[in-house]
Parts: C-alpha cells; sequence; structure tokens
C-alpha cells in the first residue's frame, strides 16, 4: 500500500482531473507529520502537471493514444518526487508510485509494468531528470483559462514585456501567510508588516502559530482582504450587513472596526453557516447569522444599512497561488456567477442607507467580475457616486483622483496578496 501522503495526494488529482472539483481545503487534516510531503508534493503536481505529461508522452508506444487518468497521476507522483523532492529516496519514489498504478481505484492495473519501467530509468539519474523537466516551456502548465486570468490581471496595469512571465512564476511560490491580530499579545515570530498597518507576518523560520489561531488570539487572512478592508470612512455606522459572510473571516474584521454597530451576516449554504456560527462564537464575535440567498433576502422589504460587504461568490481566479488547480478547472460557470454577481449588488444597492457606503469585491482579477459590474451599476443606480475609499497605490493607472481610490484592483507584481477587484460606492 502506498503511504497515506501519496495516497492522499492521489485522490486530490483525481477529484481536479477526473471530477473537475477542486481540492478541498482540509484534504489533508489526517496526515499528522505526513502533511508536509504531501502538501510538497500536490503542490508541484498540480503547478507542473503540463510539462509532466509532455515529459512522458514521448516515450509511450502509441504517444497518441490516450494515457489513462490513473496512469498519468502514478507517473506525475513518481517523476515530481524524483525530481524536484531530493529527500525522498529513489525507492520510495519508484516503489509507491508503482504501487499507485497498481492500486484499482486510483491507478491503471495494466500499466504497472509501465510506470515502473520508466521511472526506474528516471531514477538513475535524476538531476538530468529534474533538468529536462525544467528545460520543457512553463507554457504547458498554463491553461487557457490561467493565460486568461493572468492577461486580465496585468491589462489595467503599466506592465512591462515580459510581465506574464513573471506574475505566472510568483504564482507558482507558494504563498506566504498573513494574520491579523484578534485580542491579546502577539505571539514572538509575527512581526508587523513592513506597508499594511494591523497585518502581521510570520518571521523565517518561526514556527506556526497554530495554539495563537485555535484560541482565537488572531486570525489568518490575505493581504489583500486585509487592504480591503482597510478603507476610509469617516460617517457614522449602525447597521452593517454582511451579504456573503461564511466562512467570517470579513465579518471579524467589520466588527473590530465598527464596535457597537449592528452586524448581520447572510450566508446561502447550511454547512458554510455551522462554519460561520462557529467562527464567530469562537471570537466573541457579536453578529445575527441568517442563512439565507442574500439576493433574495435583501429584495424582501427591510430596514436599510450604512454599511454593507458584498464579498460575492466568484470564479477566484485571484486564488491561483493558494489554488493551484485552479488553472485545471473547467470555468464554464462564468456567465451564471456574474448573473448571480449582479443580482446580489442589485439587490444590495437598494438596501443602501442616504450616506450608506456599499463595499462590492471579489478575488478575481477577470474584469467581467468586477470593472465591468461597477460601470453597470453606476448606469443603473444615479443615485450611487464612487466613494473613494482606498489610497490610489491600490487602484491601477487612471483610478486614482487626489490621493484615493473608488476602485481597488491592486498591481499583482507590484502587491503580495490574493488577486482582488472592488469597488466602493455610496448612497447620495
Ligand atoms: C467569497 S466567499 C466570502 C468570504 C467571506 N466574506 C470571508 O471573508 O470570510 C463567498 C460566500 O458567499 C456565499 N454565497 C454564495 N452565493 C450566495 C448567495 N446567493 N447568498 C448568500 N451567500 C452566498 C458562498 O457560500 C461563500 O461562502
Amino acid at each position: 500500500m502506498p503511504t497515506p501522503a501519496r495516497l492522499h495526494v492521489a485522490h486530490a488529482l483525481h477529484e481536479v482531473f477526473g471530477e473537475g472539483g477542486r481540492v478541498p481545503d482540509i484534504w489533508d487534516r489526517d496526515l499528522g507529520e505526513d502533511a508536509h510531503l504531501a502538501q510538497a508534493l500536490l503542490g508541484l503536481c498540480l503547478r507542473r502537471w503540463g510539462r509532466l505529461q509532455a515529459w512522458v508522452k514521448p516515450k509511450l508506444k502509441d504517444p497518441d493514444r490516450g494515457v489513462p487518468l490513473g496512469t498519468r497521476v502514478a507517473l506525475a507522483v513518481g517523476l515530481a518526487q524524483l525530481a524536484w523532492l531530493p529527500g525522498v529516496s529513489d525507492h520510495a519514489a519508484v516503489n509507491e508510485a508503482v504501487e499507485l498504478a497498481a492500486n484499482r481505484e486510483l491507478g491503471f492495473v495494466p500499466h504497472k509494468g509501465l510506470v515502473n519501467a520508466l521511472l526506474r530509468r528516471a531514477a538513475k539519474d535524476r538531476a538530468a531528470l529534474a533538468a529536462e523537466l525544467d528545460a520543457l516551456p512553463a507554457t504547458l502548465d498554463r491553461s487557457p483559462a490561467a493565460e486568461r486570468a493572468l492577461t486580465a490581471a496585468l491589462a489595467p496595469h503599466a506592465v512591462e514585456a515580459g510581465g506574464l512571465e513573471t506574475l505566472w512564476t510568483q504564482l507558482q511560490q507558494p504563498p506566504r501567510l498573513a494574520f491579523r491580530r484578534l485580542k491579546g499579545e502577539v505571539p514572538e515570530g509575527l512581526i508587523p508588516d513592513a506597508d499594511l498597518a494591523d497585518c502581521l507576518r510570520l518571521e523565517e523560520g518561526a514556527p506556526f502559530p497554530r495554539p495563537w489561531l485555535e484560541a482565537a488570539g488572531g486570525m489568518v487572512q490575505d493581504r489583500s482582504s486585509q487592504a480591503l478592508l482597510a478603507y476610509a470612512w469617516g460617517r457614522p455606522v449602525t447597521r452593517i450587513l454582511d451579504a456573503c459572510a461564511a466562512p467570517g473571516g470579513k465579518t471579524t474584521t467589520l466588527a473590530l472596526r465598527h464596535p457597537g454597530a449592528s452586524l448581520t451576516a447572510l450566508e446561502v449554504h447550511p454547512r458554510r453557516v455551522a462554519r460561520l456560527r462557529q467562527t464567530l462564537q469562537q471570537r466573541g464575535i457579536e453578529a445575527q447569522v441568517i442563512q439565507a440567498d442574500a439576493a433574495e433576502w435583501l429584495e424582501q422589504p427591510g430596514d436599510a444599512f450604512d454599511l454593507i460587504l458584498l464579498d460575492a461568490p466568484c470564479s477566484g481566479s485571484g486564488t491561483m497561488q493558494k489554488h493551484p488547480e485552479w488553472p485545471w478547472l473547467a470555468h464554464d460557470d462564468l456567465p451564471r456567477l456574474t448573473g448571480i454577481q449582479r443580482r446580489l449588488l442589485s439587490a444590495a444597492a437598494n438596501r443602501l442607507a442616504p450616506g450608506g457606503l456599499l463595499i462590492y469585491a471579489v478575488c478575481s482579477w477577470l474584469p467581467e467580475e468586477g470593472v465591468a459590474h461597477r460601470d453597470w451599476l453606476a448606469e443603473a443606480h444615479p443615485d450611487l457616486r464612487p466613494a473613494r475609499v482606498w489610497p490610489a497605490a491600490m487602484g491601477a493607472v487612471g483610478d486614482g483622483q487626489e490621493g484615493a481610490t473608488a476602485t481597488f484592483r491592486p498591481h499583482p507584481l507590484r502587491w503580495e496578496g490574493e488577486g482582488f477587484q472592488g469597488f466602493a460606492v455610496e448612497r447620495r
């Protein structure tokens, strides 16, 4: 039997390439110390899937015949270890991949011999294997969806030639986590971010602050989310709505920023509602949590809000660094998503109090999920006007006026954080 780490990686690869599904957040929960190996291996297989397949193809007897997914998974797992994980022995890398190939559920039994032969040959000179794989063009690892998202990320910014390659290279590095303090002392090893107030980073070599997070002393929150919620807004805020709230990171920040305001948090998926409730309770955040489709809920008659955050469901194109499976997913639901975003936005705009602030955001670079909605809203709602609540540096060329911007789209090459797009409007 392959070790649990390799089995988990193989399951995750089948989920992505067989089912078109995402890698679940807690896919490695039960792995204990093996989680590091599994994370590294899965990251390599996903980030270099294209070149791993391209390396295998010419070595097959009939390269034009389709190769079963079980064979491709076993070979990718074996080759990635041989090429890029020098701490794994030849024996472990080859034998476990062959066992994967022989696994009826995850492999393809008739190709056990083929997998064995290819990996044994590759193991004879691991440095040459790595050099050969590294020399293959990076474009092999970029799906058309990834190419499109990168192009969209750079389009609004002044970027020199080669920017797309630079961005892609950046996205291949595992992301560096950012944290935010909620209460009490900050543990050793966490230091203030140089450019973002309240943001904390882990010093090189410092232990992961698990006990602090478990005791709700702080939370993990991406830099882009933190910068988005660092909006400058001086008007009184007494009623807040977080329209798409789970898992509750931004709800928490809203509560910290506006103590004393009443906070309503909506979420449509029952399991995510449960997680949201639990998170807020652990952190001592008071909010009225309601399970509802936010558009339907907002379309009912009800009181208006002084501040609405609409962190809408989206394609997640800006999360490729954290989710290296993103380039390989189908992405055929964009029209459905943009329809939902527009309906949510329209419903939220109608429940904004006079003088109130509406912030819309998505973790995506695609213009149809962001600035296109901004322009549409401006036409549909002359009663709203842009609210310049972020420093101009958080926008693209031409977004800023008087040092501030109403459009949030940090430069993907100069800003470390998830790809985000947002805008802010206020009711006249
Ligand atoms: C981008 S996530 C929100 C992340 C959250 N704001 C945070 O910072 O922790 C979008 C959330 O909206 C939820 N959602 C999707 N469609 C919705 C709808 N129609 N009404 C309410 N929530 C929805 C999703 O289940 C998901 O939890």
